[in-house]
């Protein structure tokens, strides 16, 4: 039996390309929900852009901000949350997750992802490096975790309409 959603905030994980963005925005507007981009906020925050933030701090250092941003978002507030990638796979963030969330897990294959990266190159785990490579080992590593979202959805169908119906179905 599928977890019940009973209103908690909706975060949306999985990897690069898979529309957490389009897909948690329009998610958002068909429930009547605000939307946050927690990879916004932390740009926010930070007064810079994610890339610059790896470039100049780390990996470690961004983690570390998403991490105290995420927590805030889970404050109880119906909204839906997108997240960067790699938010749920650091151990902290996921229990926030887990514990005061929804999760859903947008699913695409690297194929399919690849295919959406490509437009736009702003992305620092991606930056010369061959994306489906990339996409392939980060998938073999995070999707175990993505797998422990409460609901799973896949989104290899454009337009990522069909995936917010599916969710909306799902959340009943
Ligand atoms: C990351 C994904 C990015 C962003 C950062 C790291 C990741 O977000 O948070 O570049 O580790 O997968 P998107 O999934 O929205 O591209």
């Amino acid at each position: 039996e599928p977890p019940i959603w009973t209103g908690q905030p909706i975060v949306l994980v999985g990897l690069m390309g898979a529309g957490k963005s389009t897909v948690g925005r329009r998610l958002a507007t068909r429930l009547g929900l605000p939307f946050v981009d927690a990879d916004s906020e932390i740009e926010i925050a930070a007064g810079m852009a994610v890339s610059e933030i790896f470039e100049r701090f780390g990996e470690a250092h961004f983690r570390d901000g998403e991490r105290r941003v995420i927590a805030r978002l889970m404050d109880g507030e119906r909204r839906v949350i997108a997240t960067g990638g790699g938010a749920f796979v650091d151990p902290q963030t996921r229990a926030a997750i887990l514990s005061n969330g929804f999760a859903i897990w947008l699913d695409a294959k690297p194929a399919v992802l690849v295919e959406r990266v490509s437009r736009r190159d702003t992305r620092p785990l991606l930056r010369n490096r061959d994306p489906l490579a990339v996409l392939e080992e980060l998938a073999r590593v995070r999707n175990p975790f993505y797998a422990t979202a409460h609901l799973r959805v896949s989104s290899h169908r454009a337009p990522h309409d069909a995936t917010v119906n599916a969710i909306l179905k799902a959340l009943g």
